[in-house]
């Protein structure tokens, strides 16, 4: 008996507070856009596919830094380019070993320091992701217009 009770009092409260809270409802509020441009219960299409910019390694032009200690942008072409525990495709053109002859940017030095600022041989394991941090671009419209400007100087 005391569950139905309660039962028949929620329902009452919520019945109470669904009338009070329509009434309230008088001037229609702006619906907020959002950047889905989709009703929130329905599924999200997948956004068009873009082609990444840049070709063949060596014919690309770099891409200028936004800001100081960026990850610089891939200016070329990764596609089949693999990263994994037995082979780093992006090792064999910009590590030390190799960039010379690739004429390829050296990957930065601090690359080969391990967290506790130790030097190594060899590339830090935690640089090993490359593209983790380094990405290729596609010419897609921000998605909120802003009037970020990049810096001036640097390369
Ligand atoms: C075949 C050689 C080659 C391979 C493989 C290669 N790169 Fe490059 N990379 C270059 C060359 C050459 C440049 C200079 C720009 C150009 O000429 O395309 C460059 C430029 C870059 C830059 C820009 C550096 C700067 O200072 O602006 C980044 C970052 C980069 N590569 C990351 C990568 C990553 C990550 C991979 C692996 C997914 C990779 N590269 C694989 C040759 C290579
Ligand atoms: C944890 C983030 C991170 C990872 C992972 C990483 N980098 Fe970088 N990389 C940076 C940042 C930040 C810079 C710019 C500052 C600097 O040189 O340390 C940079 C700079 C560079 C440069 C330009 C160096 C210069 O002197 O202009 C090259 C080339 C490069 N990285 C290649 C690579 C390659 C190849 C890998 C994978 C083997 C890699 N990076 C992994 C963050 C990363």
């Amino acid at each position: 008996m005391a569950t139905r009770y309660k039962l028949i009092m929620t329902l009452a409260a919520v019945a109470l507070s669904t009338i009070f809270f329509a009434s309230c409802a008088t001037t229609p509020v702006e619906k907020p856009q959002a950047l889905r441009h989709n009703q929130i219960t329905m599924e999200d299409p997948a956004p068009a596919l873009l082609a990444y910019q840049g070709k063949t390694p060596g014919e690309q032009e770099k891409i200028a830094r936004s800001y100081e200690q960026q990850p610089p942008l891939i200016p070329h072409k990764i596609d089949g380019y693999r990263i994994d525990f037995k082979v780093n495709r992006c090792l064999e053109c910009h590590d030390r070993p190799f960039y010379k002859e690739e004429q390829a940017p050296k990957i930065g030095d601090s690359h080969y320091r391990d967290r506790e600022g130790k030097e190594l041989t060899q590339i830090w394991m935690g640089r090993y992701n490359c593209n983790q941090c380094h990405v290729p671009q596609t010419d897609a419209p921000p998605l909120v217009s802003n009037t970020f400007q990049s810096i001036k100087t640097g390369n």
